[in-house]
């Protein structure tokens, strides 16, 4: 039922409409500039009006209401028009036919705007419909473009041409295409309210290297001179696809140093420098520097700019190398170890480049050089010449340091070859020299009289001296004055060194002195009574060679022009002193030993020389130059410091 009601309520406005003030103009229209443009018009009004004198129409541009005199259009009861309308518009339909069809020649930019429509019926029946057409005058086609392009995506660009001008047919063509790949065109016609638009339709997949190019579209009207163009820069959007950075490069430790990331992408990315996890610096622009002072080793690393836009990312890396000088080696402390010990010696550090590692003992290369991080020097079965002061030596081209230890190596006392007994003047001196770290203590022992002698104790010279790890001992057995044969009792001086780690007694050689070197003496020095020992060239006493040597009658046999010995009488009242000089194996240290006497009796003469028997007591200062130490750990500055004095009660 209601259904019914409606639709003759519709009937009855449709009807109603037909029969009012009406018109139909397109809401919008466009055109070229310098072309022309045909407005569509149909107009309705009420059917109880009876038109007086024809049916007339005028149109305003701009406003719909007379009274505020807008621009005259067109009027069909006067040729008076507006000025920038004259000779340019004409009305094309019929007014008795409600065709009120408008052509503007020769538009311009300034005839944009709205049409008013005014039917004049006679008397007062005039009307202005509110309905207007808005007419766009286009001094440059149309192009839609998408709000945004993003590359290696389908692209379709639009390019429109009015076509509301019957005289003339627009053409449409796109430009600059060359450098696209694959573009394809397409047009197409739009008819809508009496109005028509041509279009061509460009397609084509953009790439990132066309960003920025131009593009243009241009229409134009055959056989006229009119030709419009619209220039259009492509803003397609990419990710980043290139990010530049600086080659891998090495700086010296304490340096500055500018990296630089260059990113390729639109819109422009968030490009961030990254050292390892750490972002160390971002911005949002097409490239950034990140500036590193006082380059420190840990800044050395991998650093990576990361270029993000939204619509990709990317990143490149780049090596930091930091070069600097060795640092100080670390090596083990120094230490004290017993001889036969096995030793590693562990040496590391950091430099870059890497450093060689060497060792030195003493000044002088031992092990191999090596370019690791550690070297190890392995002493296999350290002996007392292993002692000394091992530094290891950390080199590159940039610099070098060293550090060292000391090595104290301890070892049982070694008999030096220096040790024998003497013949001298007035007796027999013996000399026991000795090497041992802890030094050694040195005893003379006689095993004839069963007497170990190990200081001065008022009966004998006993002499000791240290320097370094050597020891010296001496004693001076004085003759009695009983003559003896050659084939006489022997002297027989053992010397017994021990330290911590051994003990090791031996019997002293006696050694006889050269006949001329005697003569020298006693022809020089006549009857005064000196003690002098010139030691021979030096021989190493082994072991074998004091068992065959040890016997000191076959030296008396052997060379002896005069040899005796004598003990020292206890005669404190006959003191007399002498000094002597003796130059003693180059060596250089001073003594100054002053004897006693000994007790009668004590020893048995083994020889004898006329004449050159003393009761007194003598005084002796032994000079030894240079001290050959096996250790050569002795200075020559010694000399005065080890000083001894040793006197008789
Ligand atoms: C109005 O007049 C124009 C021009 O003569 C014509 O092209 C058009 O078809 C007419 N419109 C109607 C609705 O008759
Ligand atoms: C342009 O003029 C030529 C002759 O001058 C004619 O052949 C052609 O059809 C015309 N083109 C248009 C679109 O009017
Ligand atoms: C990195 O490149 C920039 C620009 O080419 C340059 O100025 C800078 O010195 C370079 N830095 C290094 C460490 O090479
Ligand atoms: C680096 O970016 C700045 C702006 O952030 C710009 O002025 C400069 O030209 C760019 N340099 C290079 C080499 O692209
Ligand atoms: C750099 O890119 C690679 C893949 O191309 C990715 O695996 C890596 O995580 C990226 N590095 C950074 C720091 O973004
Ligand atoms: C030296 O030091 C290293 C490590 O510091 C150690 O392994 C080695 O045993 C040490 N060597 C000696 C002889 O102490
Ligand atoms: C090693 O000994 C020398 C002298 O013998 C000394 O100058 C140096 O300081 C010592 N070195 C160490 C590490 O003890
Ligand atoms: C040597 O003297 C010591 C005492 O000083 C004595 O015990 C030892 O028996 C003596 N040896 C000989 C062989 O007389
Ligand atoms: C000498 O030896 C005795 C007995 O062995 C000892 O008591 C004394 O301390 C020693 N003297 C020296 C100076 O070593």
């Amino acid at each position: 039922m209601w259904c019914l009601e409606l639709l003759l309520t519709l009937l009855l406005i449709i009807n109603d409409a037909s029969s009012q003030w009406n018109v139909w103009v397109p809401r919008d229209i466009s055109a070229m500039t310098n072309s022309c443009v045909v407005i569509p018009c149909t107009f309705m009004y009420p059917s109880g009006i009876r038109p007086y004198r024809g049916i007339h129409g005028i149109w305003y541009f701009g406003q719909p209401y007379p009274q505020l005199f807008p621009p005259v259009v067109f009027k069909s009861r006067t040729d008076v028009v507006h000025e920038s309308y004259k000779g340019r518009t004409k009305l094309l339909g019929d007014l008795h036919q409600r065709n009120c069809t408008l052509l503007i020649n020769n538009i311009g930019t300034e005839h944009s705007g709205r049409y008013y429509f005014r039917a004049d019926l006679g008397g007062a029946n005039m009307y202005t419909y509110p309905d207007f057409a808005e007419l766009k005058v286009l001094d440059q086609p149309n192009i839609d473009v998408p709000e945004e392009i993003v590359s290696d995506e389908n692209l379709e660009l639009t390019c429109y041409a009015p076509d509301n001008c019957p005289d003339m047919t627009p053409e449409i063509q796109w430009m600059y295409t060359d450098y696209l790949p694959d573009p394809e065109f397409s047009s197409d016609y739009l008819e809508e309210s009496n109005t028509a638009v041509l279009s061509s339709t460009l397609t084509f997949v953009p790439r990132p290297m066309h960003n920025g190019q131009l593009l243009g579209c241009r229409v134009y009207y055959p056989n006229t001179t009119l030709v419009y163009e619209r220039l259009i820069s492509l803003d397609i959007k990419y990710a980043p696809r290139s990010v530049w950075v600086n080659v891998s490069s090495e700086v010296m430790e304490g340096s500055s140093v500018m990296l630089h990331c260059e990113v390729d992408s639109n819109p422009p990315s968030r490009i961030s420098w990254m050292f390892g996890d750490q972002e160390l610096l971002w911005d949002t622009a097409s490239n950034i520097s990140l500036s590193l002072d006082d380059v420190t080793p840990a800044q050395e690393g991998i650093y990576t700019c990361v270029g993000d836009n939204g619509y990709g990312m990317m990143n490149t890396s780049l090596y930091l190398a930091v070069k600097y000088p060795p640092r100080e080696p670390l090596v083990n402390n120094s230490m004290t170890v017993q001889e036969g010990t096995s030793l590693a010696l562990h040496c590391s550090t950091q430099g870059s480049p890497a450093p060689t590692l060497t060792w030195l003992k003493d000044g002088e290369l031992v092990g191999t050089i090596t370019a690791d991080e550690l070297s190890v020097l392995e002493i296999m079965e350290i002996t007392p010449q292993g002692d000394g002061q091992y530094r290891c030596l950390a080199e590159n081209e940039h610099g070098r340091a060293s550090s060292s230890l000391n090595i104290t190596v301890e070892y049982a006392p070694v008999l030096l070859e220096e040790s024998k007994c003497t013949v001298v003047r007035e007796g027999v001196q013996c000399v026991c020299m000795a090497t041992g770290n802890p030094e050694p203590t040195i005893e003379f022992y006689l095993p004839d009289l069963n007497i170990t002698i190990n200081e001065t104790d008022g009966r004998y010279n006993f002499y000791t001296h240290t320097d370094g790890h050597t020891s010296t001992g001496m004693i001076k057995l004085r003759e009695k004055g009983e003559r003896v044969d050659n084939g006489g009792p022997a002297v027989n001086v053992h010397c017994s060194i021990y330290n911590m780690y051994g003990r090791e007694s031996v019997l002293l050689e006696l050694q006889q002195e050269k006949k001329y070197m005697m003569a020298v003496i006693v022809g020089t020095i006549g009857g005064v009574a000196v003690i002098a020992f010139i030691i021979a060239a030096v021989r190493y006493v082994g072991h074998n060679n004091k068992k065959e040597n040890g016997n000191p009658r076959q030296d008396v046999v052997l060379e002896n022009p005069a040899l005796y010995y004598s003990a020292v009488k206890k005669d404190k009242q006959n003191l007399r002193k002498k000094v002597l000089k003796t130059e003693l194996l180059g060596s250089k240290f001073n003594s100054i030993l002053e004897e006693t006497t000994g007790e009668d009796g004590d020893y048995q003469p083994v020889g004898s020389m006329a004449g050159l028997e003393r009761q007194e007591l003598n005084y002796a200062a032994l000079e030894f130059i240079g001290a050959r130490s096996r250790e050569g750990a002795s200075g020559r500055g010694d000399d005065g410091s080890n000083y001894t004095e040793i006197k008789a009660k």
